[in-house]
């Protein structure tokens, strides 16, 4: 038997042997990545790196991420598939590439002494087979073949490639690891849609970076990025055949059958994996230190979409008692050893957890009896009708489908989405990429937004309080979000203050300048951090004329007379003691 925790310390360790130095996990809300709602892999937060700006910790890296993909929510239930993740990563920054990569990644899975010792036998292997102006990569055939793999078990796919995040930035063709995982005997040839053969680690050769026209270009530097299921892994070694079986998950899966009348069967297990699932990834969505709740947007959306889905397969189970925050708090004990800020944020985390239960709760019940008398006598769920159940009875337009479905029904999704705009809550497009994970923006306005962040931060440290520190923070294209700690509402006096002295510093023309540093040098220059925020060895520290300093890896504008006139749209309180400002360049 063999913990997920050991699988880690075995990988970050192997690396370490191989000079790479090891990365603490980024937030799982990214931070100043305007329209992505959600961590989605190891190298996103690693982006800028990516693009050829130094990483304090060198060229060499090694962590593991925690990752959110709300794309492969309708998967859960499998043996395979989660919303929210673990994921292992080496990252050659403009280092070593594709045959080390590939040497690297076959010495840890079949080596006994230092890897895990997995029979070459079992492995199979994809590469690119090229697409349009791109060629196939016969590199990596060549080099896992070279390396000993029986060409049978390499399979070239035109799907084996690998970003960018969102539009533009890093990408390139990938080779997938996979794991014959079934008792049965091991096929000779590779048959990548036989789902015995399970995906465990992808190795991405990042060469490429997608332009805002579509094109592509050659990256400065070609880097090496790589994924490892952590779980899915874990699984394998131990023997078993299902993701949800590892020590963690099966412990709070056993938790829910005994809130349940029902055992575990065949036919009930994948709404336990559900509520499993869905709870352990809204519990690490509420733990996260930007104190998302629950809403009709962004990540709240995606929040309050798995809490209520957790809670509509509950109530399939017969579970009558409210059980969201209990199996959160299981959740918590098995995963605060390693990741001690859910443990931190408990109260806040089980509290809107109640809450939203609460809110639900009290509508679902009648809300299922409407939908089922409209199921019953309509061929097809009206965009009124889904409409009335989103609004009234709080069904997530997601869940509406998914009911319907069960029922043979169609939905007029088209229509709900207009019936949407009309109420003016949220455009379709806005809905659907929000929860789709949104789509990452470089763009001009996001860098000079990312500025004016620093001024206001310092401005309100001079006007307000030099007790103020950064809480949070999201930029989008159109605007900046910045949170902080503070007990009272600002008056607008105060406001006007701020948004003077911040246009003050942006006429002065200052000079944007950054420089790596050690952390504690960087801390002691009085270089200003997030609350609660963890930094490696060495950071970036950005510093605007004499005004501010600030740790941060960017990116900026070079000068303070690119942003415009800066004005502050909406100042509020997002929880006991912090306030939230919202500021637009115009
Ligand atoms: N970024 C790659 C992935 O997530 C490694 O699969």
């Amino acid at each position: 038997m063999i913990t997920s925790k050991e699988l880690k310390n075995k990988f970050i360790e192997f690396f370490k042997k191989k000079d790479h130095q090891e990365i603490d996990f980024s937030p799982l809300i990214p931070e100043n990545d305007p329209t992505v709602l959600f961590t989605t892999a190891g190298m996103h937060p690693l982006v800028p790196f990516l693009l050829g700006q130094e990483h304090p910790l060198g060229k060499k890296i090694v962590g593991n991420q925690i990752c959110i993909r709300t794309t492969d929510i309708e998967e859960v239930g499998d043996k395979t598939h989660f919303t929210f993740f673990e994921m292992l990563g080496n990252w050659s920054l403009g280092d070593y590439f594709k045959k080390q990569a590939i040497e690297y990644a076959f010495e840890f899975l079949t080596n006994k002494e230092f890897g895990l010792g997995l029979l070459k036998e079992k492995l199979a292997f994809t590469c690119f087979s090229g697409k349009e102006k791109i060629p196939k990569d016969q590199d990596a055939f060549d080099f896992w073949k070279e390396i000993g793999v029986n060409e049978k078990r390499i399979a070239f796919i035109e799907d084996n490639w690998w970003g960018p995040v969102g539009n533009t930035g890093p990408c390139g063709p990938d080779s997938e690891i996979f794991y014959w995982t079934s008792k049965e005997e091991v096929p000779e040839t590779f048959d990548p849609e036989d789902d015995r053969w399970v995906e465990i680690w992808n190795l991405v050769f990042m060469e490429h970076n997608k332009k805002q026209d579509g094109e592509l270009e050659p990256l400065n530097q070609k880097n090496i990025d790589t994924g490892f299921g952590v779980e899915r892994v874990t699984a394998i070694l131990n023997n078993q055949d299902d993701v949800f079986f590892t020590e963690k998950l099966n412990s709070i899966l056993r938790f829910v059958e005994k809130l349940s009348e029902n055992p575990i069967n065949q036919a009930n297990l994948s709404s336990y994996k559900i509520i499993v699932d869905h709870i352990r990834t809204s519990t690490f969505i509420l733990g996260d230190d930007r104190a998302i709740i629950p809403s009709n947007v962004d990540q709240g959306y995606v929040l309050r979409r798995l809490i209520r889905r957790a809670i509509r397969h509950g109530t399939m189970l017969g579970i009558n008692t409210s059980f969201v925050s209990k199996v959160s708090e299981k959740i918590i004990e098995n995963y605060k050893e390693e990741f001690p800020h859910i443990q931190k944020n408990k109260t806040f985390i089980l509290e809107q957890l109640t809450k939203e239960e609460n809110r639900f709760k009290e509508t679902i019940v009648k809300g299922l009896s409407v939908f089922y008398k409209v199921i019953e006598y309509k061929e097809e769920i009206s965009a009124k009708n889904a409409f009335l159940l989103y609004q009234s009875y709080g069904f997530p337009i997601e869940m509406i489908v998914e009911i319907a479905k069960e029922n043979n029904k169609q939905v007029d999704v088209d229509g709900f989405y207009k019936e949407y705009e009309i109420h003016k809550k949220l455009s379709r497009q806005g809905a659907e990429k929000k929860f789709k994970g949104g789509l990452s923006d470089h763009s001009e306005n996001t860098k000079k937004l990312h500025t004016a962040t620093h001024i206001l931060n310092q401005a309100l440290r001079e006007i307000i309080s030099s007790d103020i520190k950064q809480k949070g923070s999201n930029i989008t294209s159109e605007r900046l979000r910045f949170d902080f700690n503070f007990s009272r509402k600002l008056t607008p006096e105060e406001l006007k203050k701020i948004e003077a002295r911040a246009n003050e510093v942006i006429n002065k023309d200052m000079i944007i300048e950054k420089e790596m540093m050690p952390l504690k040098e960087a801390l002691e220059s009085g270089a200003q951090s997030e609350f609660g925020a963890r930094y490696p060895e060495k950071v970036w520290v950005y510093t605007i004329g004499d005004f501010t300093k600030e740790i941060c890896t960017g990116p900026h504008v070079q000068r303070t007379s690119e942003l415009g006139y800066f004005k502050i749209v909406k100042e509020q309180s997002v929880a006991a003691g912090v306030r939230r400002i919202k500021a637009v360049l115009e």
